[in-house]
């Protein structure tokens, strides 16, 4: 059985949570904000995110694969679910849960790009470095973390722990 070692209790993620939320709204005052979380594991930390924001938002969700049930990136990532809101001349911000070698986000950031929004933005809960390939430009960063594959608040490894209320560090 792998171990979970701690990472960011409860606590710490609110925190960095309201943080967050406290620059978006300031920076989206006054456009039309569109969130759209990056299915599956951003959806407990959007959920969280738009309840700490004090401007209003509208959300949908785009779906992408790259990992299958592995630990390590495929490099080959494709659009699996497209939105539903049109975000033509809207402002966007892609919300994901971590960004590991950057291809999910690259190729998320361009697709949207495709579809005419007036401005697309990034913001993710972990920024992990340790294995980046491609340059992604993240307007919005929760923390950094290190290394090592992380679990819980959304992050799955095959699809289990991501109800877990804290991040964990997933060890073999
Ligand atoms: P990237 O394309 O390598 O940046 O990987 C991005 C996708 O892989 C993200 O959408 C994450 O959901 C997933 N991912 C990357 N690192 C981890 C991790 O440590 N735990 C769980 N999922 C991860
Ligand atoms: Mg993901």
């Amino acid at each position: 059985m792998p171990e979970l070692i701690p990472v960011l209790e409860k606590d710490e993620i609110h925190k960095i949570v309201a943080d967050v939320a406290q620059r978006i709204s300031t920076d989206y005052q006054d456009k039309e904000l569109i969130l759209i979380g990056v299915l599956k594991g951003s959806f407990i930390f959007l959920s969280d995110l738009m309840r700490h924001l004090s401007i209003g938002a509208k959300v949908d969700f785009i779906g992408a694969s790259s990992y299958g049930s592995g630990t390590s990136s495929s490099e080959q990532v494709k659009i699996t679910k497209t939105i539903g809101i049109d975000i033509r001349g809207k402002d966007v911000l892609v919300v994901e849960d971590i960004i590991d070698t950057g291809f999910t986000m690259v190729d998320i950031i361009a697709y949207l790009k495709s579809l005419g929004p007036r401005s697309v933005k990034v913001c993710t809960l972990l920024d992990k470095k340790e294995r980046r390939k491609r340059a992604v430009h993240i307007d919005y960063i929760g923390t950094k973390v290190e290394k090592g594959f992380l679990v819980g608040y959304g992050l799955d490894f095959d699809e289990n722990y991501r109800n877990l209320p804290e991040i964990y560090h997933l060890k073999f």
